[in-house]
């Protein structure tokens, strides 16, 4: 793989954003869920979605000449991480979270939390992440809902 860097997203690049989501629910977590469920959580999402993460500073990249992967936080929460589908593997993600960790650290959180999806509890384990609890997560009024596990993680 060509030289990873990891920089904050800007507004411009909200469309590669939308794609990477998309393409890497698509292909690495339809082990876990069903097509329903894919399909709820793509929906209602366009680039316009990461708008005011990005705005806000929260929003951060890992590209090489084309973005790979990408990662969100919300305070002490680690609200989205999602690398494309064809290069997860290969420590992007493992950069992105160490990335996201150091600066919930900084803000001078003690915990970090997140709601992990089942594809990715062994990913966040590995980090030192642990369960707290079980729930499920749906968009809009949409029946469909997916499981997710909530994670914490003392700093
Ligand atoms: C989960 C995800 C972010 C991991 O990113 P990645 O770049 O593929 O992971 P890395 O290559 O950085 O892996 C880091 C370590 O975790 C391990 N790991 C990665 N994915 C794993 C998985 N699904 N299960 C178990 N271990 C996993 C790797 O083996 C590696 O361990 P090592 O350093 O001992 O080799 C990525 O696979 C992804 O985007 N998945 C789909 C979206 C998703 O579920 N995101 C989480 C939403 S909460």
């Amino acid at each position: 793989m060509k030289k990873l860097l990891i920089r904050s997203a800007l507004l411009e690049d909200a469309q590669s954003l939308f794609e990477v989501h998309r393409n890497s629910v698509e292909t690495l977590c339809t082990g876990d869920y069903g097509p329903d469920q894919i399909a709820m959580w793509l929906d209602g999402r366009s680039p316009a979605t990461y708008r005011e993460a990005i705005a806000a500073g929260n929003l951060w990249l890992a590209h090489t000449d084309r973005l790979q992967g990408f990662i969100e936080i919300d305070g002490n929460e680690i609200s989205k991480l999602f690398v494309r589908g064809d290069a997860a593997g290969l420590g992007i993600g493992a950069r992105l979270l160490n990335e996201a960790l150091q600066r919930i650290k900084n803000a001078g959180h003690a915990k970090a939390y997140l709601e992990s999806t089942l594809n990715a509890e062994m990913f966040y384990a590995a980090f030192g992440f642990q369960k707290v609890g079980e729930g499920t997560f749906s968009r809009g009024k949409s029946p469909v809902s997916i499981e997710i596990i909530k994670m914490e993680l003392d700093l």
